[in-house]
């Protein structure tokens, strides 16, 4: 049971390492095509519509959140031909990790057709040849430093003061505060474009819980009209950042990232607030060497819904994820596999059309973690893991983002479960043993915390805490019960 209020989630982002990319499968076929394959022909085509949102010119708005180098021009591309004939055929590039069976299916989808594929191979093979510039598509005009794709923005938040990424700095992950003041927003506001602009090209991945974030790739949000984030009044926000970039002297970087909100005008009508699930587990432990260690969640829809997108969140061990939906009437449906999860990139899956979900769909998502030597992102296999947020421990998330027709204009996920005594300890577990000690126990824990330690040890573990998550819930039930038998009398 996924009790998501309390977790007030950390989407720390994986690492920036290796990933282990499948050997070239069979590469082109051998058949041979008369016409030459050339870059203003045929390949700047491609390039334009599959790689250069991440491969183009680093505008200083991009940072970080572009590829390491731009394919716009045969000038640029030239050098890469063997590497992009490699990366394509691999289907390493463009990065996408869910299975084939969903191409067609998400709105941000990034793969090649076979076509194209072996467009990209035998252009390389046959020597780059470039061809007549008069053939070139027109170029994009990909957007520059200035000015924001959502338009004019009604609100930039910033992290309050700027900071140095110090010389030595290679991987960083690192945590800044910003409060959304009454100057700012004296009231609760519906959000409908969110576009994050990095400070500085040190910026690898940026997270703020409740606003989503950026990665390579990752275009703003804007939400179809009628949808709506909702941005609380008051409230603090957490920057999440990693900073990734070449240490040595004179590499140092100031950053002060900021994002830029559109409102919804109050008179506007916003139909859907929404709402993001986080379906997920915190009392697990990963044992040393496991490759196939598997956490199971189930939820269910308690009202006729219709789900917007998915982002799975795992950290370095992340080896796979998959989410299913049992209906009502007995159907069965893989809503998502991702068969070889890539830290690496922090991919929302964004449906096309949304997909409905009946009252009463049971969702379940599986994740599955490698630590195991033979997963080379692993920083070490001997160590058991378990929920953390810096990448080296691990998580276990699903994120569903979805609507509701009954719980317009309210958080229909807040308040469903209630406390989840498995992620106060998770939380609290600042010795990183398992276990939540009498001193790590938040203030309103620690009066039940010797009725939760049963084994009489000093310490409340992941099997304490679910038994007592037991016990709470068999008291809601009573609870109930004894309303609707008060309820039944007094009708009778
Ligand atoms: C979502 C962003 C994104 C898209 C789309 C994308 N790339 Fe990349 N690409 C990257 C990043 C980032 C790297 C740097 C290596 C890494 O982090 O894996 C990279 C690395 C590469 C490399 C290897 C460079 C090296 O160091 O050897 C090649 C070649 C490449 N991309 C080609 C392509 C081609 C061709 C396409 C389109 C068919 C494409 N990429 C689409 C982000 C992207």
């Amino acid at each position: 049971m996924t009790r998501p209020q309390i977790s007030s989630v950390t989407r720390l982002i994986a690492l920036g390492a290796i990933a282990s990319l499948a050997l070239a499968g069979a590469a082109s076929a051998a058949a041979v095509d008369p016409e030459p394959v050339t870059f203003y022909g045929d390949v700047a085509r491609v390039l334009q519509q599959e790689c250069q949102v991440c491969h183009r010119p680093n505008g200083a708005n991009l940072g970080g959140m572009v590829a390491p180098m731009a394919l716009t021009t045969y000038e640029e591309t030239r050098p890469w031909a063997r590497s992009i004939a490699r990366q394509v055929a691999s289907r390493a590039m463009p990065p996408w990790d869910a299975a084939p069976q969903h191409n067609g299916v998400f709105a941000n989808e990034r793969t090649l057709t076979q076509e194209e594929i072996d467009l990209l191979v035998r252009w390389a093979e046959s020597g780059a040849p470039a061809g007549n510039p008069a053939d070139a598509p027109e170029p994009i005009d990909w957007p520059s430093s200035d000015g924001w794709l959502i338009g004019e923005p009604d609100l930039v938040l910033q992290f309050d003061e700027p900071y140095f990424v110090e010389d030595d700095v290679d991987d960083l992950y690192i945590y800044f505060k910003t409060t959304v003041t009454d100057e700012m927003i004296p009231e609760d506001r519906y959000v409908k474009a969110i576009e994050f602009r990095p400070g500085s090209s040190a910026v690898h991945h940026i997270i703020v819980p409740g606003l989503g974030g950026i990665a390579p790739g990752n275009d703003p949000v804007i939400h179809t009209d009628g949808m709506a984030d909702v941005l609380k009044a008051g409230r603090d926000l957490q920057w999440q950042m990693h900073y990734h970039k070449e240490p040595g002297e004179g590499t140092g970087v100031w950053d002060q990232s900021s994002v830029a909100l559109k409102f919804y005008d109050k008179d506007e009508d916003v139909k859907y607030e929404v709402f993001n699930a986080d379906m997920g587990k915190y009392d697990f432990a990963v044992p040393p060497g496991a490759t196939d260690y598997t956490i199971q969640t189930e939820w269910t829809f308690p009202s006729d819904s219709e789900i917007v997108g998915y982002l799975p969140h795992m950290h370095l061990r992340g080896k796979a994820a998959k989410y299913e939906a049992y209906y009502p009437d007995g159907g069965y449906e893989v809503l998502l596999d991702v068969p070889n999860y890539d830290f690496n990139w922090q991919t929302t899956y964004k449906y096309k059309e949304r997909k409905k979900m009946p009252a009463g769909t049971k969702l379940v998502l599986t994740t599955v973690f490698d630590n195991s030597e033979s997963n080379l992102a692993n920083p070490d296999p001997t160590a058991t893991v378990r929920w953390g947020e810096p990448t080296t421990d691990e998580m276990s998330f699903g994120f569903v983002s979805y609507i509701n027709e009954e719980n317009k204009g309210r958080g229909a996920f807040q308040g469903d479960d209630g406390l989840d005594l498995t992620a106060v300890v998770a939380f609290s577990d600042e010795s990183r043993d398992g276990k939540m000690q009498l001193e790590e126990a938040p203030g309103m824990v620690k009066q039940y915390f010797e009725m939760m330690d049963q084994n009489k040890d000093g310490a409340v573990d992941m099997e304490e805490a679910k038994a007592a998550n037991a016990f709470l819930e068999q008291m809601a039930e009573q609870r109930e019960k004894a309303e609707a038998a008060a309820a039944g009398a007094a009708g009778g």
